[in-house]
């Protein structure tokens, strides 16, 4: 069992302290830059130390795994004391092993999926993506991944950002649709629960794996009707687009209907 540091007290590593606890590894210390931040992730956790220092050279921790905000990975990676054999991962999809200082053991533990707090997740379904400087971190990566996860994968950080760019169209792109979806259901006379498209957004899913997204395409603009298509115009007008000054964050909605249709109508033009 291992000795983890936890650098960040966000999404991921909420996850992390509770499935790393879970399967008996130690989490020595949680850090964020606001100690009550840290302190209140760690007192879900016998034995975990808040801090919200960097100079780690007296822990015990054998990894150290670096969850914090993208733009701030850098400067938090190059401030961080540890012992010299700790291995240092970070969990970002798009940065790469390079933006660890050389030197220190280095490595990436990218969790392929979307965190939120208040939302379990089952971590042994996760593909979890590695990456690390040399074979020996490597295998003491792949020995603490494989304790939390049956999905392991190696990918060298272009590979990863092809894989994150990938991420950001199926997960962050969908939910954002999702949104919209329900802000349209909230317009009508009689609020419409969003819960009403659960069984067409499970469909949708599994029937893009079980038959490839291209070819479960359906909808007005993969039958190219003009018809339907201009009268959805007109009703996102009429819902959004009428009254700037109150709908300042929808007024685009009508150009992301119109730009995928018509990337839609394009990819389906033989
Ligand atoms: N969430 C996901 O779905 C997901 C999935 C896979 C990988 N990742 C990657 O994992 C990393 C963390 O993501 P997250 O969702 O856990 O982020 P998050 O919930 O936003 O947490 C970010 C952490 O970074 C800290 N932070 C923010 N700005 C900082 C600064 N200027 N200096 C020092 N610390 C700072 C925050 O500290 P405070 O507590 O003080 O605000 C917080 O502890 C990112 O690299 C992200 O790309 C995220």
């Amino acid at each position: 069992m291992s000795k983890i540091a936890l650098i960040g007290a966000g999404n991921v590593s909420s996850h992390l302290a509770s499935i790393f606890t879970k399967k008996g590894h130690t989490i020595t210390e949680i850090y964020s830059r606001k100690l009550q931040n840290a302190a209140a992730l760690a007192s879900s956790f016998a034995g975990v130390v808040p801090t919200d220092r960097l100079d780690f050279s007296e822990s015990k921790a054998e990894f150290f795994l670096v969850s914090v905000t993208d733009n701030a990975l850098e400067n938090v990676l190059n401030q961080l004391v540890t012992l010299p054999n700790a291995i240092i991962a970070h969990t970002s999809g798009s940065h790469p092993l390079s933006i660890i200082p050389q030197s220190t053991q280095a490595g990436i533990f990218y969790p392929l999926q979307t965190f939120s707090k208040s939302k379990e997740v089952n971590f042994e379904q996760i593909p979890i993506c590695l990456e690390a400087n040399n074979k020996h971190n490597l295998l003491l990566m792949r020995q603490l991944a494989s304790s939390i996860s049956h999905h392991i994968y190696e990918f060298d950080s272009e590979e990863r950002q092809i894989l994150h760019l990938a991420a950001v169209f199926s997960c962050n792109f969908s939910n954002f649709l999702f949104t919209i979806s329900k802000h349209i259901l909230e317009k009508n006379k009689k609020e419409i629960p969003f819960d009403i498209l659960k069984p067409l957004i499970s469909e949708t899913l599994e029937k893009a794996f079980e038959i490839s997204p291209e070819n479960a395409q359906t909808g007005p603009a993969k039958r190219a009707d003009t018809a339907i298509i201009g009268k959805h115009l007109a009703l996102l007008d009429t819902l959004f687009t009428q009254n700037k000054a109150i709908n300042k964050r929808e007024e685009n909605w009508k150009k992301i209907y119109d730009l995928l249709t018509k990337q839609i109508i394009r990819f389906y033009t033989k």
